[in-house]
């Protein structure tokens, strides 16, 4: 633990201390602590222009601290097949060098508790509201809401303030769920109906971990939330009282419209979540445009399943998304099955929506 005086002896840019000061002195933070990981969103050129970009070069030193990357605004090898512009492509590979030379990993996936998983406690400093809700949740490590920047400044002297979700009492339940139907959709209600709370899900029936990173996703977008608890299945459900207050969602959404785009991987799909969609495909070819999203590394690991998905027409994006991309500015309805995207899309690329599970997405896809 460092206190204010040691953060500022660091021999590090000075804005990287004056982000994580302030932060302290807002939230009353106890101090900083030392982290395992950043990760760091705002990579997309669409997201950040070329202000963002000029601040990333006026930023100076390396990152102390394994770094991990949010998906850019495009594949960087089959960007071309994305309909993404060469002034696009420039720009973009200019980010990536950026953060080449300070150090970070190319990884551009907003999983990257997939490339190498945080432990249970350890203390991190992750912007990307989906992977925070997951780390926090699922696997038990700690982070806040970290913005692109104070993520940033985190990575480059490898502390972050210590107050909210680092400490153990704030990680408590605030308000019971009990929770029925598709989780994506439960956590998308969840978010709009508890902002900003920590509940504590009573599902009817055992959610499997690709399910909870969707619900992370989705109350994320809509709720602000950082953390969940789930009955049985999550690490710290047992370390509190389960709170009086009780309230019941079902997951369902109803959001139609002719799709000609069906857009998996928000947030990007594992191994598993691959399998499963070759799986529904069941050796048929897609009639539809059906674009999958994940990170190279996962690509890698599932290379004969993205082979057999790409023969019967799915098309396999490595490190972008539907909603950090232009790309999907070209079609008229885009089907999803994530609460996030749902919330996203018509927002960022003002194109209509369509929500299914997966099960649906790949039968619209084939029909
Ligand atoms: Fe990931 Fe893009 Fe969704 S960054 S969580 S796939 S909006």
């Amino acid at each position: 633990m460092l206190d204010e005086d040691e953060l500022i002896s660091l021999e590090i840019d000075e804005r990287c201390i004056r982000i994580l000061l302030a932060l302290s002195k807002i939230y009353k933070a106890r101090g900083f602590v030392e982290i395992k990981s950043a990760h760091i969103s705002g990579v997309s050129y669409d997201n950040i222009g070329d202000e963002g970009l000029e601040w990333l070069r006026s930023i100076r030193g390396k990152v102390r601290v394994e770094t991990t990357l949010n998906p850019a605004g495009m594949d960087l090898e089959r960007w071309k097949e994305m309909g993404i512009s060469e002034k696009f492509y420039r720009k973009q590979m200019e980010i990536i060098e950026v953060f080449k030379k300070m150090g970070a990993k190319i990884s551009l996936t907003c999983t990257p508790y997939y490339l190498r998983p945080p432990k249970f406690g350890d203390h991190l400093a992750w912007a990307e509201s989906s992977a925070i809700v997951y780390s926090n949740s699922v696997i038990g490590a700690r982070t806040n809401r970290e913005s692109g920047i104070s993520a940033l400044a985190s990575a480059i002297s490898g502390v972050t303030p210590y107050y909210g979700l680092h400490l153990k009492d704030l990680r408590a339940p605030t308000v019971t769920v009990k929770a029925s139907g598709d989780p994506s959709a439960v956590g998308y209600r969840a978010g709009i109906e508890l902002p900003g709370e920590i509940p504590y899900f009573v599902f009817d029936k055992r959610v499997p971990l690709d399910e909870l990173k969707l619900l992370s996703a989705s109350i994320a977008a809509t709720g602000n939330v950082a953390m969940f608890h789930v009955e049985g299945l999550t690490p710290e459900y047992k370390d509190f009282d389960v709170p009086k207050e009780v309230l019941e969602i079902e997951g369902k959404i109803e959001k139609d419209c002719y799709a000609d785009l069906i857009a998996i991987g928000c947030p990007h799909c594992s191994k598993d979540e691959l399998e499963t969609i070759l799986k529904l495909l069941d050796g048929r070819k897609v009639k539809r445009e059906l674009w999958i999203f994940t990170s190279r590394r996962v690509a890698e690991e599932a290379e004969r399943i993205v082979v057999e998905l790409e023969k019967l027409g799915a098309k396999i994006f490595r490190d972008t998304c539907m909603v950090v991309s232009p790309a999907t500015e070209k079609f008229r309805c885009v089907m999803v099955n994530s609460g996030k995207a749902l919330e996203y899309l018509p927002k960022k690329r003002k194109v209509d929506v369509s929500f299914g599970n997966l099960k649906k997405c790949i039968e619209v896809a084939l029909s």
